[in-house]
C-alpha cells in the first residue's frame, strides 16, 4: 500500500511538469549502440527483483512486470538488451514522449545506476510474456502485414525484426504480450515523431502510412499472441 501511495505521489509530480529541461543526448548509431549495451554490467535476476519492489517499479508494472493495470506497458519476457535501452534513453532524455505518465521514467531512470538497469533486465527477461486478449482468428490483411509486409508501401513484414512470435531479438523488443493500450499509444507516438529513440528512426518510417484501424489491429494480434520460443 505504502508503495502505491508513494508511486502516486511520483506520479503526481511527473504529470505536475516537475520533471525540468530536455537533456540533450545525441542519437544512437549501430556502433555506438552496439558498444554500449556490451558495456553494460552483466545483471542478475534476484538482484533485479529486489530493485523492481524496492524502487516501486511493481506498483505501475505489475509484480513481475506483467503490468498492473492497461495502462502501463509490460515488461516481463523483455529481451534484456531492449530494457536496457529503454532505461538509457529515458535516463539521457533521447525517450521523451508527450505522454504525461512518461515523464515519470525519466526520473526513475536517473535514479538508478547501470548495475541496478542490467539486474531489473534480467529479472524481467527471466518471467513469462502475457496472452493479454482471447486468441481470435487472425485478420488475412494484417497476417500479410506482419509476415510479408507491404511492397507498396514500403513496409518490410514486422515479423522480419520481432520474429514470427514476437519474441524479439537483442535490442529489437518483445512486442507480443505487450499490453495493447500502450502498443498503441506507442506506435501513435513513433508515428507522430513524439518518439524517437530508436536508430535511424526506423518505428517512426513503419508507422508513417499505418492507419489507425491497423494500428489497433497489430496491437490486438500481439495481445493475443502465444510466445512459443
Ligand atoms: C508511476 C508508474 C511507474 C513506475 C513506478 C515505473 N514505471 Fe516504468 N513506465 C511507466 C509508464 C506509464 C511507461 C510507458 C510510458 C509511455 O507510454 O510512453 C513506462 C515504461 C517503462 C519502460 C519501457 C517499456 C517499453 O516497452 O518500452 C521500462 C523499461 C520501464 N518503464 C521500467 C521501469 C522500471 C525498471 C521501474 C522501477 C525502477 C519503473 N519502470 C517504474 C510507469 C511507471
Ligand atoms: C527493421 C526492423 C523492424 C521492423 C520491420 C519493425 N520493427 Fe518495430 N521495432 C524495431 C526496433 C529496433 C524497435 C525498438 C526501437 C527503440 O529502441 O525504441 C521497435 C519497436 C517497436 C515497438 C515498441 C515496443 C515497446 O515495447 O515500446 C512496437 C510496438 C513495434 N516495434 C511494433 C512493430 C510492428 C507492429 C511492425 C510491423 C508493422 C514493426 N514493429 C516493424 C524494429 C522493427
Amino acid at each position: 500500500m505504502t508503495a502505491l501511495i508513494s508511486a502516486t505521489l511520483l506520479a503526481t509530480a511527473a504529470i505536475s511538469g516537475v520533471h525540468g529541461e530536455k537533456p540533450h543526448a545525441s542519437s544512437w548509431s549501430n556502433f555506438s549502440l552496439e558498444n554500449k549495451i556490451k558495456a553494460m554490467p552483466t545483471g542478475d535476476t534476484l538482484r533485479g527483483q529486489e530493485v523492481h519492489e524496492q524502487m516501486m517499479c511493481n506498483a505501475c508494472h505489475g509484480e513481475k512486470g506483467e503490468s498492473s493495470s492497461r495502462n502501463y506497458a509490460s515488461l516481463n519476457a523483455q529481451t534484456p538488451e531492449y530494457t536496457m535501452k529503454m532505461m538509457l534513453d529515458y535516463q539521457d532524455g533521447r525517450r521523451w514522449e508527450t505522454f504525461k505518465q512518461a515523464n515519470i521514467m525519466v526520473k526513475i531512470a536517473q535514479a538508478m545506476d547501470n548495475q541496478q538497469i542490467a539486474d531489473v533486465a534480467a529479472f524481467y527477461a527471466s518471467n513469462p510474456a502475457t496472452v493479454w486478449n482471447e486468441p481470435k482468428p487472425v485478420d488475412a490483411k494484417i497476417d500479410r502485414l506482419v509476415r510479408k509486409g507491404d511492397a507498396s508501401r514500403m513496409l518490410v513484414p514486422c515479423a522480419s525484426c520481432h520474429g514470427a512470435h514476437g519474441e524479439g531479438k537483442d535490442i529489437t523488443p518483445a512486442i507480443s504480450g505487450q499490453v495493447p493500450e500502450y502498443f498503441v499509444r506507442t506506435m501513435q507516438a513513433y508515428k507522430a515523431k513524439h518518439r524517437l529513440n530508436d536508430v535511424h528512426e526506423g518505428m517512426a518510417q513503419f508507422t508513417h502510412d499505418l492507419t489507425d484501424a491497423e494500428i489497433q489491429a497489430l496491437a490486438d494480434y500481439y495481445a493475443s499472441l502465444t510466445r512459443r520460443q
